[in-house]
C-alpha cells in the first residue's frame, strides 16, 4: 500500500485518518493513512522520516502549515497565496506543496449548503493560517466586499495587503465592528474559543439572509454558532463539511480519483450529534 499522513501537534483527534480510509474504500485503492503527531520544533526531522519510510502524500495541519510552505520545492498558485500548505505531494525532486482549505469550503457552501456567495458582503475574522487559506477562494468565489478584523492588527494589514484587491479587501479593528452594518457571510477563523475566549460581537453584524461559519466543528465551533443563532443568522455551519471536502480535493490530487463525500460526511455528523 502506499503510505500517506495527517502531521499536526495535537493530532490524535483527528478525523482525517477515518475519511481517507473511507475514500479508500470506497475507491478501492490500496493505501495506509497514519497521524503523526509532531511539535513545532520536531517537525522537519518527523517529515524527512516520513518520506524516508516511503511516504508519498500528507496532510498538514496545526501549527505546522507555514512551515510546510517553506520546506517544499514546488508551491501551488493557491498554496502560494495562502502562503501555507495543508497537501503534500512527493515528487522527484521534493514535495510539491497545495492548500486545499479555500476550495474545501467553498464547495462545502455552495454545494453542500446550497449557498450563492456571489456579492456576499463578507466578514472574515481572524488573519492567521486558517483565514489566509480560505480567504482567496472566498474572492475567487464571487464574494462581494471582504472585510477583515483581527486581534492583532498588523496581521489583518498583511493578510489584506497580501490579498491584492485593495479596492475590495478591507483591514478593520474589532472596535470597528458596530459601524460596519449588516454582512451577508461571517466567518470565523480565530482560534479564540480553544485560547481565551471570542471576543464580543456586536448583534449588528447579522443581516436577514446571513451565513455564519466557523472553520472549526465539535465543540470549539458551539460559541460563535450560538452567537449567530442569538443574532439571528439565517444559515449556520461549522467546519466539518469543509474537512471533508479538503480531504476530498486532497484525495484527488494523490490518486486521480474524486471521492464522493456525501456519505461520509453523513456519517462523521451522526457522531458528533
Ligand atoms: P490558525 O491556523 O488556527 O489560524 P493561528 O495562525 O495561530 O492559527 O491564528 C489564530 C487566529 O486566532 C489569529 O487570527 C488569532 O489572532 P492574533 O493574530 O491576534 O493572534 C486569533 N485568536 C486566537 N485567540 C484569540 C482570542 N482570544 N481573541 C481573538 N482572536 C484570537
Amino acid at each position: 500500500p502506499s503510505r500517506f499522513a495527517v502531521i499536526g501537534h495535537p493530532v490524535a483527534h483527528s478525523l482525517s485518518p477515518r475519511i481517507h480510509a473511507a475514500f479508500a474504500r470506497q475507491t478501492g485503492i490500496n493505501l495506509t493513512y497514519v497521524a503523526i503527531d509532531a511539535a513545532p520544533e520536531e517537525f522537519d526531522a518527523v517529515l524527512a522520516e516520513f518520506a524516508a519510510e516511503g511516504g508519498v502524500g500528507a496532510n498538514i495541519t496545526l501549527p505546522h502549515k507555514t512551515r510546510a510552505a517553506q520546506i517544499c520545492t514546488h508551491l501551488s498558485e493557491a498554496a502560494e497565496r495562502a502562503g501555507a500548505v495543508n497537501t503534500l505531494i512527493r515528487s522527484a525532486t521534493g514535495w510539491h506543496g497545495d492548500n486545499t482549505d479555500g476550495t474545501g469550503l467553498v464547495r462545502d457552501l455552495t454545494d453542500r449548503h446550497g449557498l450563492d456567495l456571489r456579492s456576499r458582503r463578507t466578514l472574515l475574522i481572524g488573519a492567521g493560517g486558517a483565514a489566509r487559506g480560505v480567504a482567496p477562494a472566498l474572492l475567487d468565489a464571487g464574494i462581494g466586499d471582504l472585510f477583515i478584523v483581527n486581534r492583532t492588527p498588523e496581521r489583518t494589514d498583511a493578510l489584506a495587503d497580501a490579498l491584492g484587491q485593495p479596492g475590495r479587501v478591507h483591514p478593520r479593528y474589532f472596535d470597528d465592528l458596530r459601524g460596519l452594518g449588516s454582512f451577508d457571510l461571517i466567518i470565523n477563523a480565530t482560534s479564540a474559543t480553544r485560547d481565551g475566549g471570542l471576543p464580543t460581537l456586536p448583534m449588528s453584524l447579522m443581516g436577514r439572509r446571513s451565513a455564519a461559519v466557523d472553520l472549526s466543528y465539535g465543540e470549539v465551533a458551539i460559541p460563535f454558532l450560538s452567537w449567530a443563532r442569538a443574532a439571528g443568522a439565517h444559515e449556520r455551519t461549522d467546519g466539518l463539511g469543509m474537512l471533508v471536502e479538503q480531504a476530498a480535493e486532497s484525495f484527488q490530487r494523490w490518486h486521480q480519483v474524486r471521492p464522493e463525500t456525501d456519505a461520509v460526511y453523513a456519517k462523521l455528523r451522526e457522531h458528533d450529534a
